[in-house]
């Protein structure tokens, strides 16, 4: 174990461990869900094309400036901020916060998720008609108990998991759960791309239409970014801060977003020619999982096996990224509060169940309850975490460590400012933040780059996200 590690706090076993845990974290409802549904409302390739562009400039950057963070401090989101700089403190935590909120709804639906297997299991849904799966649907979440039944069965399984810890919970479980849903992923995309006209919605997903490129769909890929690669909240400056000292970050922080989007892609490709193979509309929203799949799997020879394994997936993927937003909150109390990990976890998890009761209820008895612009407790807490609270994060870290943290390094290792000019001063400057990024141990050729891009490009592109989602 590393010297600098706090006894007790634990560590990641090992490189590939950390890449499936935090690869796990970001493959989630966001790839299999909402992926697909943006896809399909903003122009198919063209959204995927924008999508992939936003992933390279400012998914890549901030994977490795919040990795840069956790790894450098050993300390969860708030104690590191406060770390390199106490007043920075409360930027940890709204990610904290943020945490909280998301895992309150995101449970809500892997719930859901789990109602949905059991009925694919015993064939509830064994139609083709759509309008008769909505209205499954709309009964099944407007009931009072059924949902939070299963919203507190998911939350059982997060605890867990994190319950047992960095090396026994989070990553012993990532290591299974992630292959296992890769292999499941491939299996449905095998079966949907094998169905006739399938290639009507590979298509769609992959031939982009450059007209189709709209502001609205440069934003709305811009807040997926976000939100798929778990960005903003400072779950990758806890699960960096279980890395030990020589983890190699740029290539780690490569790797995540690889996978995320592969998964993404795989999920457009089992999901898309299905749904166009058997003519069914591909702007459904939300409802694409829930209500046109499952019609999808009624006329699909082994349906009722995919629907099943479709959904088993989902749950998986829904349950690695729940587990690193209970980790963001278990992490700052263990460090901060000095609580034992299964006080934390089981103290939190009930405080989250509790939370996101109003969440399930608003979908059926508590509808008429509007918070925010006329949205219903679960969309509001969706809109304050998603929306305000993770591009906040997003630009204050962009802000913390290019213009805070850098720059006091490039103070102390320049001694005179004396005939200094730009440009040795620019120099200077990458080379504090390269240094940052590799603890001085990896020779970085990208820095540069990067350094641009966190300084200038990927603040303000994440601003103009941020203002857009507030005031739309
Ligand atoms: N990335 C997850 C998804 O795509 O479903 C959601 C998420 C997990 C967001 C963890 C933020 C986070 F910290």
């Amino acid at each position: 174990m590393d010297a600098n590690v706090t006894p007790g706090r634990g560590q990641w076993g090992s490189k590939i461990g950390f890449i499936l845990a935090a690869a796990g974290s970001a493959v989630g409802l966001g790839n299999l869900w909402k992926f697909p549904f943006l896809a399909g409302q903003n122009g198919g390739g063209a959204f995927v094309l924008v999508y992939f562009v936003i992933l390279l400039v400012v998914g890549f950057t901030l994977m490795m400036a919040e990795i840069t963070i956790g790894r450098h401090t050993q300390l969860n989101a708030i104690g590191a901020y406060r770390k390199i700089k106490p007043s920075w403190g409360w930027v940890g935590s709204l990610g904290v916060l943020a945490g909280f909120l998301i895992l309150s709804f995101y449970s809500v639906i892997g719930g859901w998720i789990i109602a949905y297997i059991v009925k694919a299991a015993t064939g509830t849904f064994n139609t083709s008609d759509v309008k008769m799966l909505g209205d499954m649907f709309t009964q099944f979440i407007q009931s009072a108990g059924t949902p939070i039944f299963y919203h507190g069965l998911f939350m059982l399984m997060t605890l867990g998991i994190v319950i047992g810890g960095i090396q026994q919970g989070i990553e012993k479980y990532s290591k299974i759960l992630m292959p296992a849903l890769f292999v499941m992923i491939v299996l449905v995309m095998i079966r949907s791309l094998t169905l006739d006209g399938a290639m009507a919605g590979v298509k769609f997903f992959l031939n982009p239409d450059f007209s189709k490129i709209t502001g609205t769909v440069i934003l709305s890929a811009l807040g997926q970014v976000f939100f798929s690669l778990s960005l903003g909240m400072g779950c990758m400056i806890t699960y960096g801060s279980y890395l030990s000292k020589d983890t190699n970050i740029p290539e780690c922080s490569l790797y995540i977003p690889l996978i995320d989007t592969a998964v993404a892609l795989l999920a457009g490709l089992a999901i898309l020619p299905a749904v166009f193979a058997f003519n069914f509309p591909a702007d459904a929203g939300p409802g694409l999982l829930f209500i046109t799949l499952p019609a999808v799997f009624s006329k699909m020879p082994m349906g009722g096996l995919m629907g099943v394994v479709f959904f088993t997936l989902a749950l998986f993927a829904a349950v690695t990224s729940s587990i690193s937003l209970l980790e963001v909150c278990v992490s700052y109390v263990v460090d901060e509060w000095k609580w034992t990990r299964k006080k934390a976890t089981v103290i939190i998890a009930t405080l989250i169940f509790l939370m996101g009761i109003p969440c399930s209820l608003s979908q059926g008895p508590w509808s008429e309850i509007k918070l925010i612009k006329g949205k219903c407790i679960l969309d509001s807490v969706d809109f304050i975490a998603s929306n305000v609270l993770l591009p906040l994060g997003g630009i204050l870290l962009c802000i913390f460590i290019a213009w805070v943290w850098g720059l006091r390094r490039v103070q102390k290792i320049s001694k005179t400012d004396e005939g200094k000019t730009i440009i040795t001063w620019a120099l200077e400057y990458t080379d504090a933040l390269k240094e940052i990024t590799n603890d001085g141990q990896v020779n970085f050729a990208l820095a540069p780059i990067w350094v641009f891009l966190i300084k200038w490009l990927a603040p303000v592109a994440i601003t103009i996200v941020f203002i857009q989602g507030i005031f739309s």
